[in-house]
Protein backbone atom coordinates (compact mmCIF):
# COMPACT_ATOMS: atom_id res chain seq x y z
CA UNK A 1 0.00 0.00 0.00
CA UNK A 2 2.57 2.16 0.94
CA UNK A 3 4.89 1.96 -2.23
CA UNK A 4 1.76 2.23 -4.37
CA UNK A 5 1.46 5.49 -2.53
CA UNK A 6 4.93 6.52 -3.66
CA UNK A 7 4.78 5.44 -6.79
CA UNK A 8 1.47 7.57 -7.47
CA UNK A 9 3.49 10.48 -5.54
CA UNK A 10 6.09 9.94 -7.72
CA UNK A 11 3.81 9.62 -11.01
CA UNK A 12 2.21 12.85 -10.05
CA UNK A 13 5.51 14.81 -9.88
CA UNK A 14 6.93 13.84 -13.04
CA UNK A 15 3.59 14.87 -14.58
CA UNK A 16 4.17 18.21 -12.88
CA UNK A 17 7.57 18.74 -13.95
CA UNK A 18 6.91 17.45 -17.39
CA UNK A 19 3.70 19.72 -18.01
CA UNK A 20 5.86 22.74 -16.56
CA UNK A 21 8.94 22.10 -18.98
CA UNK A 22 6.83 21.75 -21.34
CA UNK A 23 4.82 24.76 -21.00
CA UNK A 24 8.26 26.72 -21.00
CA UNK A 25 9.40 25.37 -23.94
CA UNK A 26 5.91 26.19 -25.32
CA UNK A 27 6.86 30.07 -24.83
CA UNK A 28 6.92 31.72 -27.88
CA UNK A 29 10.18 33.83 -26.94
CA UNK A 30 13.19 31.55 -26.32
CA UNK A 31 15.84 32.54 -24.12
CA UNK A 32 19.41 33.94 -25.84
CA UNK A 33 21.92 31.49 -25.93
CA UNK A 34 25.74 32.58 -24.69
CA UNK A 35 27.68 32.41 -27.79
CA UNK A 36 29.64 29.53 -28.98
CA UNK A 37 31.98 28.09 -31.83
CA UNK A 38 33.73 31.46 -32.07
CA UNK A 39 37.65 32.21 -33.59
CA UNK A 40 38.86 33.90 -30.31
CA UNK A 41 41.75 35.69 -32.91
CA UNK A 42 39.28 36.65 -35.25
CA UNK A 43 37.60 38.46 -32.52
CA UNK A 44 40.29 40.04 -30.60
CA UNK A 45 41.25 41.54 -34.33
CA UNK A 46 37.63 42.36 -35.17
CA UNK A 47 36.90 44.26 -31.94
CA UNK A 48 40.05 46.13 -32.84
CA UNK A 49 38.83 47.37 -36.18
CA UNK A 50 35.11 48.04 -34.94
CA UNK A 51 36.69 50.43 -32.59
CA UNK A 52 39.60 52.04 -35.56
CA UNK A 53 38.33 55.06 -36.63
CA UNK A 54 41.34 55.16 -39.45
CA UNK A 55 39.02 52.98 -41.36
CA UNK A 56 36.99 56.55 -42.50
CA UNK A 57 38.22 58.86 -44.77
CA UNK A 58 38.15 61.60 -41.44
CA UNK A 59 39.89 59.24 -39.11
CA UNK A 60 37.31 60.54 -36.84
CA UNK A 61 33.97 57.52 -37.29
CA UNK A 62 34.35 54.21 -36.19
CA UNK A 63 31.69 51.78 -36.35
CA UNK A 64 31.32 52.21 -32.74
CA UNK A 65 30.40 56.15 -33.11
CA UNK A 66 27.12 55.27 -34.78
CA UNK A 67 26.29 51.26 -32.98
CA UNK A 68 27.89 52.39 -29.51
CA UNK A 69 28.30 49.34 -27.14
CA UNK A 70 28.38 51.52 -24.22
CA UNK A 71 24.64 53.37 -25.10
CA UNK A 72 23.09 49.88 -26.48
CA UNK A 73 24.99 49.16 -29.56
CA UNK A 74 23.25 52.31 -31.48
CA UNK A 75 23.74 56.21 -31.20
CA UNK A 76 20.65 56.72 -29.38
CA UNK A 77 19.85 59.73 -32.58
CA UNK A 78 16.52 60.06 -34.75
CA UNK A 79 19.34 59.44 -38.08
CA UNK A 80 23.01 58.89 -37.62
CA UNK A 81 25.55 61.17 -38.46
CA UNK A 82 28.27 60.71 -40.93
CA UNK A 83 31.05 62.44 -42.77
CA UNK A 84 31.15 66.02 -42.43
CA UNK A 85 28.58 65.92 -40.02
CA UNK A 86 25.95 64.47 -42.90
CA UNK A 87 22.44 63.67 -41.86
CA UNK A 88 21.50 59.82 -41.92
CA UNK A 89 18.78 58.75 -44.18
CA UNK A 90 17.98 56.36 -41.44
CA UNK A 91 17.91 55.13 -37.75
CA UNK A 92 20.87 53.22 -36.23
CA UNK A 93 19.97 49.42 -35.34
CA UNK A 94 21.18 48.22 -32.72
CA UNK A 95 24.59 45.26 -33.48
CA UNK A 96 23.15 43.64 -30.52
CA UNK A 97 22.06 40.21 -31.00
CA UNK A 98 22.21 41.09 -35.00
CA UNK A 99 23.78 37.97 -35.12
CA UNK A 100 20.30 36.85 -35.03
CA UNK A 101 18.99 38.43 -37.19
CA UNK A 102 17.76 36.76 -41.07
CA UNK A 103 19.41 39.52 -43.45
CA UNK A 104 21.15 42.70 -42.27
CA UNK A 105 19.28 46.04 -42.57
CA UNK A 106 16.12 47.81 -42.20
CA UNK A 107 15.48 46.75 -46.00
CA UNK A 108 17.51 43.09 -45.36
CA UNK A 109 19.67 43.59 -48.62
CA UNK A 110 22.78 42.14 -46.83
CA UNK A 111 22.87 38.33 -46.49
CA UNK A 112 24.66 38.06 -42.94
CA UNK A 113 27.07 40.28 -40.78
CA UNK A 114 29.95 39.51 -43.46
CA UNK A 115 28.51 41.23 -46.27
CA UNK A 116 27.24 44.08 -44.07
CA UNK A 117 30.57 45.59 -42.76
CA UNK A 118 31.70 46.64 -46.03
CA UNK A 119 29.00 49.07 -46.85
CA UNK A 120 30.05 51.35 -44.34
CA UNK A 121 33.83 52.19 -44.77
CA UNK A 122 32.83 52.79 -48.36
CA UNK A 123 29.45 54.89 -47.84
CA UNK A 124 30.07 58.35 -48.79
CA UNK A 125 27.14 59.27 -46.31
CA UNK A 126 28.63 57.42 -43.31
CA UNK A 127 32.65 56.81 -42.79
CA UNK A 128 33.42 57.65 -46.62
CA UNK A 129 36.74 55.97 -47.07
CA UNK A 130 37.58 53.43 -50.11
CA UNK A 131 37.96 49.75 -49.31
CA UNK A 132 41.87 50.27 -51.07
CA UNK A 133 41.87 53.39 -48.77
CA UNK A 134 41.25 51.56 -45.33
CA UNK A 135 43.12 48.34 -46.41
CA UNK A 136 46.45 50.84 -47.24
CA UNK A 137 45.88 52.01 -43.64
CA UNK A 138 45.91 48.75 -42.45
CA UNK A 139 48.57 47.67 -44.08
CA UNK A 140 50.91 50.33 -43.45
CA UNK A 141 50.51 49.68 -39.90
CA UNK A 142 53.05 46.68 -38.97
CA UNK A 143 51.50 45.70 -35.67
CA UNK A 144 48.40 45.03 -37.68
CA UNK A 145 50.23 43.23 -40.30
CA UNK A 146 51.41 40.89 -37.62
CA UNK A 147 47.90 39.88 -35.98
CA UNK A 148 46.66 39.63 -40.05
CA UNK A 149 49.65 37.08 -40.36
CA UNK A 150 48.97 35.57 -36.96
CA UNK A 151 44.70 35.21 -37.64
CA UNK A 152 44.59 34.27 -41.44
CA UNK A 153 48.48 33.24 -41.95
CA UNK A 154 48.78 35.98 -44.63
CA UNK A 155 50.44 39.65 -44.58
CA UNK A 156 48.10 40.86 -47.28
CA UNK A 157 45.69 41.94 -46.18
CA UNK A 158 41.83 42.14 -47.78
CA UNK A 159 38.42 43.18 -47.69
CA UNK A 160 37.17 39.86 -47.00
CA UNK A 161 39.45 39.28 -44.19
CA UNK A 162 38.74 42.89 -41.99
CA UNK A 163 34.87 41.95 -43.33
CA UNK A 164 35.35 38.69 -41.39
CA UNK A 165 36.78 39.63 -38.11
CA UNK A 166 34.14 42.58 -37.89
CA UNK A 167 31.55 39.57 -38.15
CA UNK A 168 32.88 37.47 -35.98
CA UNK A 169 33.63 40.24 -33.30
CA UNK A 170 29.57 41.19 -33.46
CA UNK A 171 28.76 37.67 -33.16
CA UNK A 172 30.10 38.04 -29.41
CA UNK A 173 27.76 41.03 -28.58
CA UNK A 174 25.06 39.29 -27.67
CA UNK A 175 22.89 39.52 -24.55
CA UNK A 176 21.71 36.53 -22.94
CA UNK A 177 20.63 36.89 -18.88
CA UNK A 178 17.74 39.11 -18.62
CA UNK A 179 15.67 39.25 -16.11
CA UNK A 180 12.63 38.29 -18.42
CA UNK A 181 14.99 35.11 -19.98
CA UNK A 182 15.14 34.27 -16.35
CA UNK A 183 11.93 33.73 -16.20
CA UNK A 184 11.96 31.92 -19.14
CA UNK A 185 14.45 29.45 -17.83
CA UNK A 186 12.28 28.94 -14.57
CA UNK A 187 12.83 31.73 -12.11
CA UNK A 188 9.40 32.76 -10.96
CA UNK A 189 10.40 35.39 -8.92
CA UNK A 190 12.92 37.58 -11.92
CA UNK A 191 10.24 39.45 -13.10
CA UNK A 192 7.09 41.47 -11.30
CA UNK A 193 3.21 40.80 -12.05
CA UNK A 194 3.08 43.63 -13.63
CA UNK A 195 5.84 42.74 -16.24
CA UNK A 196 4.35 39.33 -16.38
CA UNK A 197 0.66 40.76 -17.02
CA UNK A 198 1.97 42.90 -19.60
CA UNK A 199 4.16 39.56 -21.13
CA UNK A 200 0.49 38.08 -21.57
CA UNK A 201 -1.04 41.65 -23.22
CA UNK A 202 1.83 41.15 -25.81
CA UNK A 203 1.08 37.74 -26.36
CA UNK A 204 -2.97 37.91 -26.12
CA UNK A 205 -2.80 41.05 -28.40
CA UNK A 206 -0.68 40.03 -30.73
CA UNK A 207 2.39 41.78 -30.94
CA UNK A 208 4.01 38.31 -30.77
CA UNK A 209 3.05 37.07 -34.55
CA UNK A 210 5.70 39.80 -35.57
CA UNK A 211 7.97 39.73 -32.23
CA UNK A 212 8.78 36.53 -31.57
CA UNK A 213 11.35 33.91 -31.48
CA UNK A 214 15.42 34.72 -29.41
CA UNK A 215 15.30 37.88 -30.64
CA UNK A 216 11.57 38.93 -30.24
CA UNK A 217 12.27 39.98 -33.86
CA UNK A 218 14.80 40.01 -36.02
CA UNK A 219 13.51 37.27 -37.90
CA UNK A 220 10.62 38.27 -40.31
CA UNK A 221 9.90 41.17 -42.85
CA UNK A 222 6.72 42.79 -42.04
CA UNK A 223 4.40 45.85 -43.06
CA UNK A 224 4.61 49.16 -41.19
CA UNK A 225 1.15 50.37 -40.96
CA UNK A 226 -0.63 46.85 -41.64
CA UNK A 227 -4.03 48.50 -40.20
CA UNK A 228 -4.06 51.62 -41.15
CA UNK A 229 -0.65 53.69 -42.44
CA UNK A 230 2.05 54.87 -41.19
CA UNK A 231 2.42 58.78 -41.86
CA UNK A 232 6.33 60.01 -42.18
CA UNK A 233 8.68 61.84 -44.50
CA UNK A 234 10.93 59.44 -44.54
CA UNK A 235 11.95 57.91 -48.01
CA UNK A 236 12.83 54.64 -47.32
CA UNK A 237 10.33 52.37 -48.32
CA UNK A 238 11.79 49.08 -46.65
CA UNK A 239 11.89 45.45 -48.41
CA UNK A 240 10.44 47.27 -52.22
CA UNK A 241 14.16 49.04 -52.42
CA UNK A 242 15.72 45.51 -53.22
CA UNK A 243 12.88 43.63 -54.72
CA UNK A 244 10.71 45.82 -56.74
CA UNK A 245 7.70 44.16 -55.94
CA UNK A 246 5.02 46.05 -55.14
CA UNK A 247 3.48 43.99 -51.90
CA UNK A 248 7.15 44.71 -50.62
CA UNK A 249 6.42 48.37 -50.28
CA UNK A 250 7.43 49.83 -46.17
CA UNK A 251 7.82 45.95 -45.31
CA UNK A 252 10.74 46.58 -42.95
CA UNK A 253 13.34 43.85 -40.62
CA UNK A 254 11.04 43.42 -38.01
CA UNK A 255 13.29 45.01 -35.04
CA UNK A 256 14.58 43.14 -31.83
CA UNK A 257 13.07 44.03 -28.58
CA UNK A 258 15.91 43.15 -27.06
CA UNK A 259 17.64 45.49 -25.09
CA UNK A 260 14.54 47.87 -26.51
CA UNK A 261 15.21 50.46 -23.23
CA UNK A 262 18.68 51.30 -24.16
CA UNK A 263 17.86 51.83 -28.11
CA UNK A 264 15.38 54.73 -28.54
CA UNK A 265 14.62 56.34 -30.63
CA UNK A 266 12.56 54.09 -32.10
CA UNK A 267 11.30 52.91 -35.94
CA UNK A 268 13.40 53.23 -39.13
CA UNK A 269 12.92 57.22 -38.87
CA UNK A 270 13.89 57.28 -35.30
CA UNK A 271 10.53 59.52 -35.06
CA UNK A 272 9.11 58.21 -31.77
CA UNK A 273 11.03 58.92 -28.87
CA UNK A 274 9.77 56.55 -26.22
CA UNK A 275 8.40 53.76 -25.63
CA UNK A 276 4.90 54.12 -24.38
CA UNK A 277 4.76 56.40 -27.60
CA UNK A 278 6.20 53.50 -29.63
CA UNK A 279 4.26 51.23 -28.20
CA UNK A 280 1.04 53.21 -28.53
CA UNK A 281 1.96 53.20 -32.31
CA UNK A 282 2.30 49.54 -32.89
CA UNK A 283 -0.71 49.12 -31.06
CA UNK A 284 -2.63 51.48 -33.60
CA UNK A 285 -1.27 51.10 -36.93
CA UNK A 286 -0.45 46.99 -36.30
CA UNK A 287 -3.26 45.30 -34.57
CA UNK A 288 -6.21 48.69 -34.58
CA UNK A 289 -6.00 48.73 -30.13
CA UNK A 290 -6.39 51.89 -28.50
CA UNK A 291 -4.30 50.81 -25.51
CA UNK A 292 -5.38 52.46 -21.88
CA UNK A 293 -2.54 54.11 -20.14
CA UNK A 294 -2.71 51.25 -17.78
CA UNK A 295 -2.03 48.45 -20.48
CA UNK A 296 0.41 50.85 -21.83
CA UNK A 297 2.31 50.80 -18.70
CA UNK A 298 2.50 47.00 -18.61
CA UNK A 299 3.73 46.29 -21.91
CA UNK A 300 6.04 49.12 -21.46
CA UNK A 301 7.42 46.99 -17.93
CA UNK A 302 7.60 43.99 -19.85
CA UNK A 303 9.97 45.44 -22.75
CA UNK A 304 12.15 46.34 -19.88
CA UNK A 305 13.08 43.14 -18.56
CA UNK A 306 14.27 42.00 -22.05
CA UNK A 307 17.39 44.16 -21.17
CA UNK A 308 20.49 41.51 -21.20
CA UNK A 309 24.18 41.45 -19.78
CA UNK A 310 25.65 44.11 -21.93
CA UNK A 311 29.04 43.04 -23.88
CA UNK A 312 31.94 43.84 -21.59
CA UNK A 313 35.70 43.91 -22.26
CA UNK A 314 38.74 46.02 -22.14
CA UNK A 315 38.68 48.58 -24.69
CA UNK A 316 40.84 47.42 -27.51
CA UNK A 317 44.50 49.50 -27.85
CA UNK A 318 44.89 50.52 -31.25
CA UNK A 319 48.09 50.16 -33.22
CA UNK A 320 49.64 53.27 -33.09
CA UNK A 321 50.05 54.92 -37.07
CA UNK A 322 53.84 55.04 -38.77
CA UNK A 323 55.27 57.96 -40.77
CA UNK A 324 53.49 56.31 -43.85
CA UNK A 325 50.40 56.10 -42.75
CA UNK A 326 47.78 57.81 -45.56
CA UNK A 327 46.64 60.81 -43.23
CA UNK A 328 42.85 61.29 -42.40
CA UNK A 329 41.04 63.67 -44.44
CA UNK A 330 38.61 65.15 -41.98
CA UNK A 331 37.27 67.99 -44.18
CA UNK A 332 37.03 67.54 -47.73
C1 LIG B 1 27.58 56.92 -39.71
C2 LIG B 1 26.96 55.94 -38.85
C3 LIG B 1 27.32 54.49 -39.02
C4 LIG B 1 28.58 53.93 -39.05
C5 LIG B 1 29.90 54.63 -38.95
C6 LIG B 1 28.37 52.50 -39.13
N1 LIG B 1 27.05 52.22 -39.15
FE1 LIG B 1 26.22 50.39 -39.13
N2 LIG B 1 24.43 51.19 -39.51
C7 LIG B 1 24.14 52.54 -39.54
C8 LIG B 1 22.81 52.73 -40.06
C9 LIG B 1 22.11 54.06 -40.24
C10 LIG B 1 22.30 51.45 -40.35
C11 LIG B 1 20.96 51.11 -40.98
C12 LIG B 1 21.08 51.32 -42.47
C13 LIG B 1 19.94 50.73 -43.26
O1 LIG B 1 19.26 49.83 -42.77
O2 LIG B 1 19.74 51.15 -44.40
C14 LIG B 1 23.35 50.50 -39.96
C15 LIG B 1 23.20 49.12 -40.00
C16 LIG B 1 24.14 48.24 -39.48
C17 LIG B 1 23.91 46.84 -39.22
C18 LIG B 1 22.62 46.08 -39.47
C19 LIG B 1 21.86 45.85 -38.19
C20 LIG B 1 20.46 45.35 -38.46
O3 LIG B 1 19.76 44.99 -37.51
O4 LIG B 1 20.02 45.33 -39.62
C21 LIG B 1 25.08 46.33 -38.72
C22 LIG B 1 25.33 44.90 -38.28
C23 LIG B 1 26.03 47.41 -38.69
N3 LIG B 1 25.43 48.55 -39.14
C24 LIG B 1 27.36 47.28 -38.34
C25 LIG B 1 28.31 48.27 -38.61
C26 LIG B 1 29.75 48.06 -38.65
C27 LIG B 1 30.44 46.74 -38.43
C28 LIG B 1 30.32 49.27 -38.91
C29 LIG B 1 31.78 49.58 -39.10
C30 LIG B 1 32.45 48.90 -40.19
C31 LIG B 1 29.23 50.22 -39.01
N4 LIG B 1 28.03 49.58 -38.86
C32 LIG B 1 29.40 51.58 -39.20
C33 LIG B 1 24.99 53.53 -39.15
C34 LIG B 1 26.37 53.40 -39.11
C1 LIG C 1 2.51 42.97 -38.17
C2 LIG C 1 3.77 42.87 -37.48
C3 LIG C 1 3.94 43.62 -36.17
C4 LIG C 1 3.11 43.58 -35.07
C5 LIG C 1 1.82 42.84 -34.88
C6 LIG C 1 3.77 44.41 -34.07
N1 LIG C 1 4.94 44.92 -34.56
FE1 LIG C 1 6.24 46.10 -33.57
N2 LIG C 1 7.28 46.38 -35.26
C7 LIG C 1 7.00 45.81 -36.49
C8 LIG C 1 7.81 46.44 -37.52
C9 LIG C 1 7.82 46.09 -39.00
C10 LIG C 1 8.56 47.44 -36.86
C11 LIG C 1 9.52 48.42 -37.54
C12 LIG C 1 8.70 49.56 -38.10
C13 LIG C 1 9.49 50.72 -38.61
O1 LIG C 1 10.54 51.02 -38.07
O2 LIG C 1 9.02 51.40 -39.54
C14 LIG C 1 8.22 47.36 -35.45
C15 LIG C 1 8.78 48.16 -34.46
C16 LIG C 1 8.51 48.07 -33.11
C17 LIG C 1 9.18 48.80 -32.07
C18 LIG C 1 10.35 49.76 -32.27
C19 LIG C 1 11.64 48.99 -32.35
C20 LIG C 1 12.83 49.80 -32.76
O3 LIG C 1 13.95 49.40 -32.41
O4 LIG C 1 12.68 50.81 -33.45
C21 LIG C 1 8.60 48.45 -30.88
C22 LIG C 1 8.97 48.95 -29.50
C23 LIG C 1 7.54 47.50 -31.19
N3 LIG C 1 7.53 47.28 -32.55
C24 LIG C 1 6.71 46.94 -30.26
C25 LIG C 1 5.53 46.28 -30.62
C26 LIG C 1 4.44 46.00 -29.70
C27 LIG C 1 4.44 46.32 -28.23
C28 LIG C 1 3.45 45.40 -30.42
C29 LIG C 1 2.07 45.02 -29.97
C30 LIG C 1 1.26 46.10 -29.49
C31 LIG C 1 3.95 45.27 -31.79
N4 LIG C 1 5.19 45.83 -31.87
C32 LIG C 1 3.24 44.65 -32.82
C33 LIG C 1 6.11 44.79 -36.71
C34 LIG C 1 5.05 44.47 -35.85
Amino acid sequence: MKIKTLILYLFFISTIACSSSILANDEPVKPIAPVKEINLGQVELGKKLFFDPRLSRSGFISCNSCHNLSMGGTDNLKTSIGHKWQQGPINSPTVLNSSLNIAQFWDGRAADLKEQAGGPIANPGEMASTHTLALDVLQSIPAYVREFKQVFGTTEINIEYVTEAIAEFEKTLVTPNSRFDQWLLGDENAITSTELAGYSLFKNIGCIACHNGESLGGNSFQKMGLVSPYVTTNKAEGLFGVTGKDMDRFKFKVPTLRNIELTYPYFHDGEAATLTEAVSIMGKLQLGQNFTQENNAKIVAFLKTLTGDQPSFIIPLLPASVDKTPKPTPFD
